[in-house]
């Protein structure tokens, strides 16, 4: 499958408001980006891995055809259910061609830092979205392995990586809250001889330093001042294959749980969704707004903390969320903007920066959205604030949603809960990360279809 695939084939959807409440009780596809990890990890250790529930999502694909084209082998045995023969820390090949990243910048961040310390020589690309994205960020703390970087001006793909087989272990701080230059990093130095160390001032997703320890490595993390955080880990470790097992992705989960909060006399369950901590932000917030969020059968699977999680709609007011608690729920600020429209009263969200350079600027995406509904909302330095309705917001617009999957669910969810029917530009995105999405909606009784 091509990436033009999901560019080409442009999908309208115009939503309205369910004729009955949401109810029912599903699973949402496995999480993004323990999905990625597990390809790739997979890939650098040696054996077999299986991994089951991974993300058949476009972004994960893509990654799974990259590490293919670096020498892994990569199977599909049944759905979500994957094997990985991987190549050993030192026996990843060169691509014979170009590596298309498509819509991830997860895949291509976390890419460069395999790529810069391995001795060979690859260029990534990605679509019109990632290939705007900032990759200096990456690109600026690898370049001390000794790996050449040539991208387009600005630090946009694609962008050529000639590696360094022998880099040196690297010792590098966050300049911001960011998982996927954190774990770019770290990767780096599994090829290097000795410790690499990452200082993130806040603590951001961990998946890399849990799945890294599950094959084996050493991975040390300690706390730093407050709220931030010191890894390291031990260059050259024996990666072996482990089996994998991913749960629901939260940040999938979260547009389901929203509808079924929005849809009056709805009721919802979730099964089996990843609770980790630095991922549950989302769930804190709406449970600040008065959300009846109820979480059941909390278990561990493949080292990460599960759960179900049900949502039974009812009243919500405005909620104030600290800029300290974006990295734990840093892709759910669309959703909760149109959870916050509906609540009674004022909602401010603080220290934004980070959204204006995900798949869309995400901060002014998310606004143009809102105002589509007949919302207020105004963005004031780097937060947002709304202006909530308490209750069912006017609608009626048009949402343009820029090649960006989580704009695309959250106008869904938007219209589901509108006066009026609300139209989506294009949902064909959603299949980056969530594929089914329209089908589960309707299977707890959305009617998108019709
Ligand atoms: C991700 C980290 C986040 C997130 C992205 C997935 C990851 O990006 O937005 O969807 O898997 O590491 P940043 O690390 O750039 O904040």
């Amino acid at each position: 499958m091509k990436t033009d695939h999901v560019q080409s084939s442009v999908r309208a959807l115009t939503v309205q408001a369910p004729r009955a409440p949401l109810s029912g009780s599903l699973q949402v596809p496995g999480d993004k980006s323990i999905s990625h990890r597990s390809l790739m990890f997979a890939a650098l250790a040696r054996g077999t891995t299986h991994i089951t529930g991974l993300l058949e999502g476009e972004d994960v694909l893509r990654t799974a055809d990259a590490m293919r084209a670096l020498g892994a082998e990569i199977t599909r045995t049944g759905i979500g259910n994957w094997t990985v023969r991987g190549c050993g820390l030192d026996g990843l090949h060169e691509p014979a061609d170009v590596l298309d990243m498509g819509n991830s910048g997860t895949a291509a961040r976390l890419l460069s830092g395999i790529l810069a310390s391995h001795g060979l020589t690859a260029i990534m690309t990605g679509d019109a979205s990632l290939r705007s994205r900032p990759m200096r960020r990456v690109m600026d703390p690898l370049a001390a392995t000794g790996a050449v970087f040539l991208s387009r001006q600005g630090g946009r793909l694609p962008l050529a990586i000639q590696g360094n087989a022998n880099p040196p272990p690297l010792s590098y701080r966050l300049p911001v809250a960011s998982a996927q230059v954190k774990s770019a990093v770290l990767l780096a130095g599994l090829n290097a001889v000795g410790e690499t160390r990452v200082e993130e001032p806040v603590a951001t997703r961990d998946h890399t330093e849990n799945m890294l320890r599950h094959f084996g490595a050493t991975v040390r993390v300690e706390p730093m001042g407050a709220g931030g955080r010191v890894i390291t880990l031990q260059g050259r470790p024996e990666l072996v294959a482990r089996d994998i097992v991913v749960p629901g992705d939260p940040s999938s989960a979260a547009f389901i749980l929203a509808a079924a909060l929005l849809v009056p006399g709805s009721k919802v369950s979730v099964r089996g969704v990843g609770l980790n901590p630095l991922r549950t932000g989302l769930f804190t917030s709406l449970r600040e707004m008065g959300a009846d969020l109820v979480i059941s059968n909390e278990r561990v699977e493949g080292g990460e903390p599960v759960g179900d999680i049900t949502a039974t709609a009812g009243a919500l007011h405005g909620v104030d969320v600290p800029a300290t608690r974006a990295p734990s729920m840093i892709d759910e600020y669309p959703i909760l903007a149109v959870v916050a429209a509906h609540a009674t009263g004022q909602s401010r969200f603080r220290g934004l920066e980070e959204l204006r350079v995900k798949e869309s600027d995400r901060l002014s995406a998310t606004v143009a959205m809102l105002e589509a509904g007949g919302v207020k909302v105004e963005v004031v330095g780097d937060d947002m604030i709304v202006h909530g309705t308490g209750g069912a917001i006017p609608g009626g617009g048009l949402v343009q949603t820029r090649m960006d999957h989580r704009l695309a669910m959250s106008a869904v969810v938007m219209g589901l809960a509108a006066g009026q029917p609300v139209r989506v530009d294009d949902t064909a995105f959603i299949d980056t990360s969530f594929p089914g999405f329209i089908t589960l909606m309707d299977s707890i009784g959305a009617g998108l279809a019709a």
